[in-house]
């Protein structure tokens, strides 16, 4: 099983690559299918599982953290089953601190196995502070370039079960303090939706913002979209809105937007 959360469409986008190379099925991380999660597809035992997610703030994205927790509730009440081995690719703009450290505890927390940890540089979506914008067309490209080759290495290591302990990660410069100083920090001042706003001239009330919340955290009242407090941060609504009405406060004044399809 390949489990995917995505924003921009860069995890979604590997996740997809990896389900053609290994023939395995998406799962898809929302809030909704948080919601069922009894019904959710469990861990496989007989084949590897792979977590496909984008770096937020040098660790897990929440939602993420909470479908850890939530799927395979069932499994874990057969006392006969195998435990199921699990690896990590992570999607990054630059670098990933101590992600995979995080990742994996939770992984073995839930009795799992932990295989490899990857993480795959793709086009940055980070935009809320000075100084952070989109990647230009040349870093975009080049950055998908590299990661069609990171991906074949990665699938054909998982393939031929060679993944098991690969630790293949970019941590960056003091990932230490990245990890445990900067994003606790991040989580408590930057990753709240209290600073989005919609520029009323601009806005034409499409709903586009509300589709595209894997939180279902927006609804269109008045023919504007208001934010509610169930948010993941991964500025689907800021990135995907046709009009570029979507702003961070005064952070993504000017900045540009990114997806893929
Ligand atoms: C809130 C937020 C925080 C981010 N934090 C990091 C980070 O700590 N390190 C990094 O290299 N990229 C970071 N990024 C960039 C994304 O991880 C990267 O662009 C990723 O490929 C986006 O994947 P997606 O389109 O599947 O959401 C961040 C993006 C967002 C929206
Ligand atoms: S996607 Fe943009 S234009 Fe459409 S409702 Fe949302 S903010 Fe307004
Ligand atoms: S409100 Fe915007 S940033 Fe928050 S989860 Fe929804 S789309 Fe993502």
């Amino acid at each position: 099983m390949i489990y995917c959360f995505s924003g921009q469409g860069n995890s979604l986008a590997v996740a997809k690559k990896f389900s053609e190379r290994l023939n395995q099925p998406i799962t898809h991380i929302t809030n909704e299918s948080l919601d069922n999660a009894e019904s959710l597809p469990e861990p496989d035992t007989d084949r590897p599982n792979l977590w496909v997610f984008p770096v937020h703030a040098w660790g897990v994205p929440k939602v993420v953290e909470k479908f850890i927790n939530a799927v395979g509730a069932a499994q874990c009440t057969k006392p006969d089953t195998p435990p199921s081995v699990h690896h990590m690719v992570a999607t990054c703009g630059d670098d990933i601190g101590l992600t995979d450290r995080r990742w994996a505890r939770m992984i073995r927390h839930r009795g799992w196995r932990v295989g490899g940890v990857f993480s795959v540089q793709m086009p940055n979506t980070y935009v809320c502070l000075p100084g952070f914008d989109v990647d230009n067309k040349a870093l975009v490209d080049k950055k998908l370039t590299m990661a069609g080759g990171d991906i074949a290495f990665i699938a054909s290591r998982i393939a031929d079960h060679r993944a098991d302990g690969m630790r293949r990660v970019t941590p960056g410069s003091m990932p230490w303090l990245k990890s445990h100083v900067l994003r606790p920090l991040f989580n408590v001042f930057l990753m709240s939706p209290r600073w989005f706003k919609n520029d009323y001239k601009r806005c034409n009330g499409c709903g586009l913002c509300a589709h595209v919340c894997p939180m279902g955290n927006i609804t269109i009242v008045d023919g504007a979209p208001c934010w509610g407090r169930d948010c993941t941060m991964c500025l689907a609504c800021y990135h995907r809105c046709p009009r570029h009405a979507v702003e961070y406060g005064c952070a993504t004044r000017g900045k540009g937007q990114y997806h893929i399809e």
